[in-house]
């Protein structure tokens, strides 16, 4: 019997969660979506048989639901994934997991009390790079990792201005959390460990200068919000003493959007990295992964090669969501990680607020 999915929400992030769906053997059963008609329109889009207007009515009528995906805006992941769980479904929803590590706390506590499988979209750890990188660092190639430093950096990538992404109501904050896969990257890299203490900025320049808007993002919002970060800068320690060093932006003059994780281990250092064309988009995009060594005197640079992947492992990691319920995989990450991640991102906002090193 194939596993049988519920999405909710239409927007542009279904096409990667049916494909890995799909991909993986579920059946894509019904999609909900709160703006009126804009499920049915998916529906006809993605061949998806059923579409509601509301959460409570695809719940309510769709019982043969084993599983839902949750692609709305931040606000809404946790109290959705609760009602989906309380429901009985296991839940897939996208990054980030919610707005700080207290909402973390309650999601997990009710996945305990469902026993259904509650994983986030953290699809950087599903691209062909970093599942190479992992296989050399779970050898044992790489020693242990002492440092890393994580990077999104964008020169103009705000994605649009006074929408629910500016607005800290709605989103949680800016770059920081929606930007936060290479800290959760160079964390999985890291074996992920136990944050000690945090010392964080975060910068507001220019989270209403025009000159900086992004490629794509949603439509600006006359008289809407903008209080929320366009940079973050940050420093980690874990109680196990590696340190972590991060960068986030969707705003900073720089040369060009990246996206890598840089690490130094006791064996060989490495890198993942994301190099974006001008035009900040995928297609245009160059992949890297590397190790460094010293071999017989002398320093050699691996350069690892590893299929094109142009959806940053968004497919992967949908499908890798319904092997895991099948207990065919397993799964890319857990809550437990999603918490220290969201306790991390706490943390530099608050280090940021008060002018001072945060320990958690
Ligand atoms: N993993 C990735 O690479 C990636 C990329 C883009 C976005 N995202 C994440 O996906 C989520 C959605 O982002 P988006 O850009 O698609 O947003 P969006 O503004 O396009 O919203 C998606 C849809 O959600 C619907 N919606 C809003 N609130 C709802 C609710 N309470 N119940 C049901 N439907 C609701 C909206 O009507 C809209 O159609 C965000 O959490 C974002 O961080 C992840």
């Amino acid at each position: 019997m194939s596993i049988k999915v519920g999405v909710i929400g239409a927007g542009g992030m279904l096409q990667y969660h049916a494909a890995g769906f799909r991909q993986a053997g579920a059946e894509i059963v019904a999609v909900a979506d709160a703006a009126p008609g804009a499920a049915a329109k998916a529906a006809e889009k993605w061949s998806i048989a059923q579409s509601y207007d509301s959460v409570d009515a695809m719940l309510a009528q769709c019982k043969e639901l084993d599983a839902v995906s949750i692609i709305v805006p931040n606000k809404f992941h946790k109290p959705l994934a609760i009602q989906c769980l309380q429901a009985g479904k296991h839940v897939f929803s996208e990054k980030p997991p919610a707005l700080n590590a207290a909402e973390v706390k309650e999601m997990i506590d009710a996945a305990n009390q469902s026993g259904k499988k509650l994983m986030f979209n953290f699809n950087n750890r599903a691209r062909p790079e970093s599942q190479a990188m992992m296989k050399y660092i779970n050898a044992g190639d790489c020693g242990r990792i002492n440092s890393a430093q994580a990077k999104w950096i964008r020169r103009t990538g705000i994605p649009g201005f006074g929408g629910w992404f500016t607005t800290k109501e709605l989103s949680g904050g800016g770059p920081l959390i929606d930007l936060l896969h290479m800290v959760d990257l160079a964390m999985y890299f890291m074996g992920y460990p136990e944050p000690a203490h945090v010392l964080g900025q975060t910068f507001h320049d220019f989270i209403e200068d025009k000159n900086f808007k992004g490629p794509w993002g949603i439509p600006d919002r006359v008289g809407g919000v903008t209080d929320v970060e366009n940079a973050a800068h940050g420093f980690v320690s874990f109680k196990t003493g590696q340190v972590l060093s991060l960068q986030v932006s969707w705003a900073e003059m720089i040369k060009r959007e990246e996206v890598s994780v840089v690490f130094q281990g006791t064996k060989a250092g490495g890198k993942v990295e994301r190099l974006f064309g001008i035009d900040g988009l995928d297609d245009t995009a160059i992949d890297t992964c590397e190790l460094y060594v010293q071999e017989n005197g002398h320093s050699v640079n691996r350069s690892i090669t590893t299929p094109v992947c142009e959806d940053m492992g968004r497919i992967f990691s949908a499908a890798n969501f319904i092997e895991a319920i099948e207990g065919k995989s397993a799964p890319f990450n857990t809550p437990e990680q999603a918490l220290r991640l969201m306790q991390v991102i706490d943390a530099i906002y608050a280090s940021a607020q008060s002018g001072r090193p945060v320990s958690i």
